[in-house]
């Protein structure tokens, strides 16, 4: 049991892949979704005040970012609001040029591929170091040496190994080659205080159901000075750059759920911060030859939130022991959570190991407020006990 959950048989280390909802933006939702059905677009009574509630959303969520509430556009999550900035920055502002890395989430590899195939973009790889961290030199050289103006897409916190990027040390070299500088901050925004202001970075994107929001919901902030056109058309919804009825209930939701977060993020740092931390001494001294892929092992280079571990089992097992776990109610991950239930390995991993690494099993636990120390002693006591 802990101070923030009343479970305590189930043990959910998946939050990378999506958190639960906290009571009061569950409340928050259900209100509105009772008491606040109007058409936003609607100007009679039932459709003004939920216009409102959406602006009132907007103006939260720009404030936690120190950006202009007219940055913001609300989008049905990190996906779509890559897709929108990356479409329509080589569509609109006519940029041949992508500087990104293999280790992206597929919403940003698989959008790049994409643009290669519509606009004949020209798409780098960054050279990354053993664990998959960004070599910022490379970075400034393909800057240097590129002939065309570019963007440069690099996430803040990889989705599967932690790494966390250096957002001011990219945002200058940006600046200084005059780049375009678009980070996916899908598994940062809400666990980290972000401004802006003080750091320039032209978009970044946010998805809700990783913190404690609901999903299907997420925003693109997009600096004023990026004038790109929408990819969706219809009505004149988020000053057309989105059309669509919005989404209020989720809107309020997600301006709700970070409220929340960056109200207690210093309490929730530190507690998750402990766990991660008590993870990792005790899978060391439980288990020999233990190793953490990427970043992950090191608190000070990845994320509070997330580890991905390396057991010294072959990789043939990996189903039936994640099998095992799921039946004792552990819930985690492989890989990243777009990738379970399919064949493919993970993109990421194939990247930063080496052949001995990717034979192993390896498995992401990702931690929020409602894990506990119990739970990890108990998940690395049951881990022990298959492991043999
Ligand atoms: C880094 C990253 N980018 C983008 C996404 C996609 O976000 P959404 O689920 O809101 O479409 C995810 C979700 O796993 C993610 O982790």
């Amino acid at each position: 049991m802990n101070k923030f959950s009343n479970t305590s048989y189930q043990c959910y280390f998946d939050n990378a892949a999506t958190t639960r909802v906290r009571d009061e933006v569950a409340e928050k939702i259900v209100d509105v979704l009772k008491n606040n059905y109007g058409n936003p677009s609607s100007t009679h009574s039932y459709g003004r005040p939920s216009k409102s509630l959406i602006e009132v959303s907007r103006k939260e969520i720009a404030a936690h970012l120190n950006v202009s509430s007219s940055e913001i556009i609300f989008t049905s999550g990190g996906t779509e609001a890559d897709n929108l900035i990356l479409r329509s920055v080589a569509r609109d502002m006519k940029i041949k040029h992508f500087i990104s890395s293999k280790i992206e989430h597929h919403a940003v590899t698989h959008t790049l591929e994409e643009l290669e195939k519509d606009y004949n973009a020209k798409i780098s790889y960054v050279k990354l170091d053993n664990n998959g961290g960004i070599d910022y030199d490379n970075l400034s050289e393909l800057l240097s040496n590129s002939k065309d103006r570019c963007m440069v897409s690099l996430m803040h916190v990889n989705n599967e190994i932690g790494n966390m990027l250096d957002l001011e040390k990219v945002s200058k070299i940006c600046s200084k080659h005059n780049a375009l500088f678009h980070s996916d901050t899908v598994q940062s925004v809400g666990h980290y205080k972000m401004d802006l202001s003080k750091t320039k970075i032209d978009f970044i994107v946010a998805s809700a159901h990783k913190f404690h929001g609901p999903k299907g919901v997420g925003f693109a902030y997009i600096n004023k000075n990026c004038p790109i056109r929408p990819l969706i058309f219809g009505g004149m919804q988020e000053r057309g750059y989105r059309a669509g009825t919005e989404s209020v209930h989720n809107i309020v939701g997600m301006s709700e759920a970070l409220n929340i977060s960056i109200e207690k993020i210093d309490e929730e740092y530190k507690y998750i911060y402990n766990l991660k931390e008590h993870f990792i001494n005790r899978l060391k001294t439980s288990i020999k030859n233990i190793k953490f892929n990427g970043y992950s092992g090191d608190i000070k280079k990845s994320t509070y939130t997330l580890l991905n571990v390396q057991f010294p089992l072959e990789k043939a097992k990996a189903e039936m022991f994640l099998f095992k776990l799921d039946l004792l109610g552990i819930a985690c991950s492989k890989g990243s959570a777009c990738q379970s239930g399919s064949d493919a390995g993970s993109h990421v991993l194939n990247e930063v190991l080496d052949n001995d690494g990717l034979n192993k099993v390896s498995v992401r636990f990702s931690l929020s407020i409602y894990n506990t120390k119990e739970e990890i002693d108990r998940v690395v006591d049951e881990v022990v006990k298959l492991l043999g």
